[in-house]
Formats: structure tokens, C-alpha cells, sequence
């Protein structure tokens, strides 16, 4: 996801963005930029690519003496990664830059455009710095200007805009995107998306809180909340470590990812919600047209959110809905027809094996779509469509949040494609649009749920074996929750329907076999519990994870009443990723680089 940094003092400006930004790396990105006011002249840098590119760039361009800077790196999501649409974003005097998505940035571009404004880019960032200098204009003083630009805006942005007028002030907002501001002894004050560029620099920090804007100069920070009150910044000492700053003072990057769910879940549904209908601009309409079959492929964890893709497609869309291992279709000369929507899922965009399948498919002049979460990957180049998931980079090798905005897209797919077809009616789309809205707040972890899951992982550090069960879509996520387990704590671990143990696995059932059980309150619920208990009969040891008590587990997760088997999905989405977390971590091992694994696997 994007990073931001800001800078305002007397120190080499263009030095303090840049390693600034280097150290916003790890949030990954496409292009950078920079934009400094020194001398009351403004200097705009962009390059595409790494940062590297823009040192280059940049390399005969001093900056001594007192200055104002911003920076960005940029993770595309509106338009693709080319130096036009790279922040910073110019109006006729005045740069912005931005992480988020601006949700009404169509009507306030169409708006403009009448006005006679001309866009440079594809972006929704480049209406901000408009629209202030159409505000401007009409008001009396640049933080009036900014002030009522803010609030036209919808949707989530962190914002550090600079404009000539004011040429020691730095005007800054934030909504549903990080940002923090930090100062020292020497009155310079430093803007950040996190802590990292700040270490050393500054020596207290404030964590803006959603709805916070203001503006900084030499000597005011003023802040000001959503009811346009003036309020005091709240600073804390800063961390000093800075790998533990990129983890957010998280343990592990797996760990930071399962707890940004609810954020970059937030993200993925950004702009794509509205009352009764769901929206993807990034789809041509007629997509669907002439389709009769759809085919998911994919491997891994992206394997998995296929499969419960299918369980969404054909409940909603009526449509025929298949899933293939990307490795095993590639040599199994698989029938291909016209009328099949071809789709490819993946993180990265790289993995070999489903990157063939798009070729194949390709090749047999199937329509294409990918669900990825790295935008101008050779999947995205390839495929005709593309839905990008805005997981933000993930570090972890065992993939978690990755996963969760995959589904998240799936379900909105159907939906949509449910429209499509007329195989949904507007009631029911408003009740899963008002389900998916809930999804954020599902996959909060609370401190009782991981303080649990953290106990009762000790006693599943051993044993011959584990089997997660479920019915319906919880049998994809019974495969998740196994493939997490044996990624990162060596354990053999394995998914199955709750329905089919009876036919073979139950031969294992011992103490020593661990089933951990996924009973939904609203999906099958007495179906599944009666196998858990043909399971529990025979001694296996169960950990049952569910909103409702269970009387015949060992161990119990309790999630909470949800209204609905997806929220329940989600929740327990979350127990089973924090389950194996947690044994991994008491099993010493390498949490976010486990042995043997590689987060891309470009070979077959
Ligand atoms: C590797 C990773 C898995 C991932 C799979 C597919 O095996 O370790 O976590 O699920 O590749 O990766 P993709 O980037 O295509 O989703």
C-alpha cells in the first residue's frame, strides 16, 4: 500500500523524503515521488519503479537551508503504475499526496472538468489538489480552502498537501489511512504513513486519529477534528527498533497481517459498495455476457479461496462453477469452451503454474479475468480483467490477509454477477451488501479471542495428527486452516469435509488425533455437529470452534452471534490463523519464513 512521508525543516529535505520513503519500502509499491517548496519554488521528482530510480532522478537537485517536502510511493489502484499518475499530484501551484481512494472522485472530477480543469492522470488523488485551488479561490486563506476540500471528500485518505501561497506550512488530514506527524528539539516536524522514517529523526510522535486535519508550520501544530474542533496532539516517545517499527511492535509480519484484516478488508470494498449494487469499474459490463461455465485456478491458499468462491458463484449466479489446481490442469489436457470464464487467483501474480493456465486459456480464446493483489504482475498484464484485492504487500509466507480480500472480492464477484444475470433480487443483494459491510468489523481480533487461542495452544504441540473439518464453504476453510498449521509449525495437518471423516479418517480417531471443528451457527449446524460427535465417540480430541457451546469438545473457541454463516467464516477465519500462530511460536519456529517455503514460486 502507499507510504507517505512529509518534511519541514532546515535540514537537507530532499535527503530526509528520500530515506524516508526507503523506508516505507516494505509497505511495496510501483512508482515514488517527491515535492519540495524551497525559496518559494517548487521541485517535482517522479519515477516509476524502485526508488533507486528517483535518487537517480534526483541527483543533482540540493536542498539546504529551510524547506517543505513531500513524498510518496505509490501501490497502484486508479490507473496504472506509469510516472504521470505517480504522487505527488500538481494543481496550478499547490502538489498533494495520498494513500487511500477517494470514493466520489468521479463526480468531483466531472465537476471540475466542466470547469475547464485539465487531469493529467488517471487517479482519484488528483481531484484533491484541484478542488482546493477551485476552493481557494473563493476563500480567504489556504486553510479555509483545505479545510472545505476535506470535507467534500468521501472515502479514506491519509493527505499532505503544500501550496506557494503558504510556503512554511504543511496542510495534512486523515480518514481510515495511517498517518502521524513527529517533532524534536530543532522545530522540524516529520509526516510518515508509520513510525519508521521517523526513528532518529524525531523524538516524539502523534498518531492522528481518523477525522483529523490541520496544518503544521514552524512553530503550531494545529489539529482539528471531524466536528472542526481545535484539539491537542497526544505525543508518545517513539520506538526506537526498526524492524519491530515495521512490524508495528507486532511479533511477526504473519501476526501484523492477521490483526490489518479488518483495514485492508475495508480497503478492498472501498468504492465497490453502494446500497443495493455492487460496483467494479475495472470490469467491462459485458464480461459475463455469453458465459455459461466459470473455471477458478489457482495453487495454495489462493486454491483455497477459489474453492469458496464456487460455493458463492453457483449458490448466487446459477452459473456452473469449477476449481482446478493450477499444476495438475496445465498436463491433464483439459476441455476448454468458449463459454467458460476463465479465472486465475493469486497474490503475487507470478506463480508459474497458474500463470501457464492463463496461457492455455488464452491460447483457446477463453475470456480471462485475475484476482490479484500486485498490480502490472504478468498475470495482471495477461489476463483481459482484473480485479486487484488491495491486501497491500504481504510479508509473511504463510498467507493470511491475502486470503481474506481474495474471498472478500468472490463474494462481491457473485453478487454482481448474480445482478448480471438477474439470479439475485434487489432485497437479497441489499441484505449480502449490508452482510459484507459487516465483514471489518468480523475479522477485528479482540484480546479475549487471541488471549485464548494463545492458552489453549500449548496442549496441541504434539499428537499424529490434526484434521480441520466443515461443511459447505467451511470445508475450503477447513483446508486453509490445515495448510497455515503445517506451513509454519511442521505438523501434519489436514482438511475434510465434516461428512466424509466417516469414510476413512475415522480409522485415526485417538486422543492423540486433533480435529479442530468449524460449526457454524447458521449453515448445517446439527449436520456438522453430529459428525464432530461421531469423532468425539471415538476419543479424538476436539477443539470446536463456533459461537455456540459444545459440550462434547475438549477445547472451545467461542466466536461471536454473528447474522450470518459468512461473518461466521470470517471470524473463524481468524481462530484458525492465530491457532497456528500461536503452536508455531511455542514450537520455535520461524514464523514468517518458514523452511522450505517460498512466498512466490516462479518455477513449476
Ligand atoms: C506459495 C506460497 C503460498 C501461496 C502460493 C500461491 O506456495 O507459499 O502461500 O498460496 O504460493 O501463490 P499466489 O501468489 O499465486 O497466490
Amino acid at each position: 500500500m502507499c507510504g507517505i512521508v512529509g518534511y519541514l525543516g532546515k535540514q537537507n529535505t530532499k535527503e530526509i523524503l528520500l530515506d524516508g520513503l526507503k523506508e516505507l519500502e516494505y509497505r511495496g509499491y510501483d512508482s515514488a515521488g517527491i515535492a519540495v517548496l524551497q525559496n518559494n519554488n517548487f521541485s517535482n521528482f517522479k519515477a516509476i519503479g524502485k526508488l533507486i530510480n528517483l535518487e537517480e532522478k534526483t541527483k543533482n537537485f540540493i536542498t539546504n537551508d529551510f524547506a517543505i517536502g513531500i513524498g510518496h510511493t505509490r501501490w497502484a489502484t486508479h490507473g496504472k503504475p506509469t510516472e504521470l499518475n505517480a504522487h505527488p499530484h500538481v494543481g496550478e501551484s499547490s502538489y498533494v499526496v495520498h494513500n487511500g481512494i477517494i470514493e466520489n472522485y468521479v463526480k468531483l472530477k466531472k465537476s471540475l472538468e466542466n470547469d475547464g480543469v485539465k487531469f493529467l492522470s488517471q487517479t482519484d488523488t488528483e481531484v484533491i489538489v484541484h478542488q482546493f485551488e477551485k476552493n481557494l479561490k473563493a476563500s480567504l486563506s489556504a486553510f479555509e480552502a483545505f479545510e472545505k476540500t476535506i470535507f467534500e471528500l468521501e472515502g479514506a485518505y491519509a493527505i499532505l498537501l503544500v501550496t506557494k501561497g503558504e510556503n512554511e506550512t504543511i496542510f495534512f488530514a486523515k480518514h481510515g489511512s495511517p498517518m502521524l506527524v513527529g517533532i524534536n528539539d530543532e522545530d522540524e516536524k516529520y509526516f510518515a504513513s508509520s513510525d519508521t522514517p521517523l526513528i532518529g529523526h524525531a523524538t516524539q510522535v502523534n498518531y492522528f486519529e481518523d477525522g483529523d486535519y490541520g496544518y503544521v508550520n514552524k512553530n503550531e501544530i494545529a489539529i482539528f477534528d471531524k466536528t472542526r474542533t481545535k484539539k491537542e496532539a497526544l505525543f508518545t516517545q517513539i520506538a526506537t527498533n526498526r524492524l519491530s517499527a515495521q512490524k508495528d511492535g507486532f511479533r511477526f509480519f504473519m501476526e501484523k497481517e492477521i490483526y490489518e484484516q479488518s483495514d485492508v478488508i475495508a480497503d478492498t470494498l472501498l468504492g465497490r459498495l453502494s446500497e443495493d449494487s455492487i460496483t467494479f469499474n475495472e470490469l467491462d459490463p459485458n464480461l459475463f455476457d455469453g458465459i455459461n461455465e466459470i473455471k477458478l485456478c489457482a495453487c495454495g491458499t489462493s486454491y483455497h479461496s477459489a474453492l469458496s468462491a464456487s460455493y458463492m458463484f453457483e449458490r448466487y449466479t446459477k452459473i456452473r462453477c469449477s476449481v482446478e489446481i493450477a499444476s495438475e490442469f496445465r498436463y491433464r489436457e483439459p476441455l476448454m469452451c468458449k463459454d467458460t470464464l476463465f479465472v486465475v487467483i493469486s497474490q503475487s501474480g507470478e506463480t508459474a503454474d497458474t500463470l501457464e493456465t492463463l496461457k492455455m486459456a488464452k491460447k483457446a480464446g477463453l475470456k480471462t479475468l485475475v484476482v490479484c493483489n500486485v498490480d502490472n504482475s504478468s498475470m495482471v498484464r495477461l489476463a483481459d480483467a482484473c480485479i486487484l484485492t488491495r491486501a497491500g504487500i504481504e510479508k509473511g509466507v504463510a498467507s493470511t490477509k491475502a486470503f481474506a480480500t481474495q474471498v472478500t472480492v468472490f463474494w462481491m464477484l457473485s453478487i454482481y454477477v448474480a445482478e448480471v444475470k438477474n439470479t439475485m433480487d434487489s432485497q437479497q443483494r441489499a441484505k449480502q451488501i449490508h452482510l459484507l459491510r459487516e465483514v471489518p468489523a468480523s475479522v477485528k481480533v479482540t484480546d479475549v479471542m487471541h488471549e485464548r487461542i494463545k492458552r489453549l495452544s500449548k496442549r496441541y504441540l504434539h499428537g499424529h495428527g490434526f484434521f480441520f473439518i466443515g461443511r459447505d464453504i467451511f470445508f475450503p476453510l477447513a483446508l486453509e486452516g490445515a495448510l497455515k498449521l503445517k506451513e509454519i509449525s511442521y505438523l501434519h495437518a489436514e482438511g475434510y469435509p465434516s461428512g466424509e471423516m466417516k469414510h476413512g479418517p475415522i480409522a485415526l480417531a485417538d486422543p492423540e488425533l486433533f480435529t479442530i471443528a468449524l460449526l457454524p451457527q447458521h449453515l448445517l449446524y446439527e449436520k456438522s455437529k453430529s459428525n464432530v460427535e461421531e469423532l468425539s465417540a471415538r476419543d479424538s480430541t476436539i477443539c470446536a470452534i463456533s459461537a455456540i457451546d459444545f459440550d462434547k469438545a475438549d477445547d472451545f473457541i467461542q466466536i461471536s452471534t454473528c447474522q450470518d454463516y459468512m461473518l461466521e467464516f470470517f471470524e473463524m477465519m481468524v481462530a484458525v490463523q492465530l491457532l497456528s500462530l500461536e503452536i508455531s511460536v511455542r514450537l520455535g519456529n520461524d514464523v514468517d519464513m518458514p523452511r522450505n517455503l517460498a512466498k512466490s514460486v516462479t518455477v513449476e
